[in-house]
């Protein structure tokens, strides 16, 4: 039973699997490599996919979205194609390392670097982050959702201290794409990364990243982009100019499917599916002695995941438990989120993480709720 869904979402709707058979059988070239059919037909999937995410997003110019690698890819293109020496970028202990490292390794480079530290319920206060504005403050970059405990983050308020003080503002969404609405107009996002396989439901090796039009953005991978060939310099033209390399067109066709299949269901229904099910999970667990659940209290401020230990349980061996035993996977240890696991006081050791999906069922939860019980048991007597 797979209930890592904040890892990668499985399984994919069935469509998706179709798509990208489609789009490796029967089409199979690259797009705008050549002007012969397939190459074309490639090309129209790959259109039609930035259309589709455009949509979701609400984004008004497709062209403002680039396909990457996954949310990372996206993540790095945002910070090292943005920021340089002298600039100040705040970021939060709530963060991935798909977000840290890449400020670490900046921070090297000259970039100065604040991290605000989140509640003990991972939340974050916007005066706090408003107190760590500078003068050379170019960046406020944070989660939407964290990973580990699935607190949500006052965007709407980090957006307007963002534009009061001229800083860009950088959402990774990789916990809340396909779970939570994400309107970058409203929500007033200015660079948004996303993975396309974990809420989108699209395949791994999927993601992207929306630049706004006042963004300046440098590439940080340079080569063939089927245009403009004869320049030495990388065409700064969205999306080509940063889309060097031969496309994921396979994983972007899925990734298509991915998106409509959600939009077909509804996004609202995805959320209240998962949200019951976290709860069902919470109220479960909690009456097993000695758990503790982390995050916010109130299920409002959360979402995608439950993350939670058992006293004198060791997370990594009740994880080996479920597995071994009831064929159950879910993630243990720290998620890539250290500071994370600092803020909730969950260090060395972390949680134990479980993340529904949409085809995640109420038995489903009750079997896990009820292994979670019997693994607890019997790591403790042992
Ligand atoms: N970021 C992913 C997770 O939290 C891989 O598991």
């Amino acid at each position: 039973m797979y209930l890592d869904n904040a890892a990668t979402s499985f399984p994919k709707p069935e469509k998706v699997y179709e798509a990208v058979l489609h789009a490796m059988r029967d089409v199979g070239a690259s797009p705008g490599r050549g002007g012969y059919r397939q190459s074309l037909e490639a090309g129209r999937i790959l259109f039609q996919a930035r259309e589709a995410v455009a949509s979701f997003f609400s984004i008004t110019d497709s062209a403002r979205i680039i396909f990457t690698q996954n949310a990372t890819g996206a993540l790095n293109l945002a910070l090292q194609g943005t920021l340089g020496a002298g600039d100040h970028v705040i970021t939060t202990s709530m963060e991935h390392n798909s977000l840290l490292r890449p400020l670490y390794a900046l921070r090297k480079k000259g970039v100065e670097l604040t991290i605000v530290p989140a509640g003990p319920d991972g939340i974050i206060s916007t005066d706090n982050v408003r107190r760590a504005v500078q003068s050379n403050t170019r960046m406020i970059a944070v989660s939407h959702v964290s990973n580990v405990c699935g607190a949500i983050q006052p965007i709407q308020q980090l957006s307007e201290l963002c534009h009061d003080v001229g800083a860009l503002f950088l959402v990774d969404a990789a916990q809340s794409a396909g779970h939570l609405p994400v309107d970058v107009g409203c929500m007033g996002i200015d660079l948004l990364a996303v993975p396309g396989h974990k809420g989108l439901l699209g395949p791994s090796g999927t993601g992207l990243l929306y630049v706004a039009p006042h963004v300046p953005l440098q590439s940080v991978v340079q080569g063939g982009t089927g245009t403009n060939s004869t320049a030495e310099d990388q065409p700064h033209t969205l999306p080509d100019g940063f889309e060097a390399g031969t496309h994921n067109i396979a994983g972007i066709a899925g990734l298509h499917a991915g998106v409509e299949y959600i939009c077909e269901l509804g996004l609202s229904a995805i959320h209240q599916h998962e949200n019951a099910l976290l709860l069902q999970a919470e109220h479960a667990l909690q009456n097993i002695a000695g758990v503790t659940i982390y995050g916010p209290a109130v299920s409002e401020k959360r979402c995608s995941v439950l993350s939670f230990s058992a006293q004198g349980v060791d997370a990594a061996q009740l994880a080996a438990e479920l597995d071994h035993g009831f064929d159950i996977a879910v993630r243990s240890g720290l998620h890539c989120a250290p500071l994370a696991h600092r803020t909730l006081g969950t260090l060395p050791g972390g949680t134990l993480r479980l993340s529904p999906g949409w085809f995640t069922t109420s038995r489903d939860i009750a079997f896990f709720s009820d292994a979670v019980a019997q693994c607890i048991n019997k790591i403790r007597r042992t």
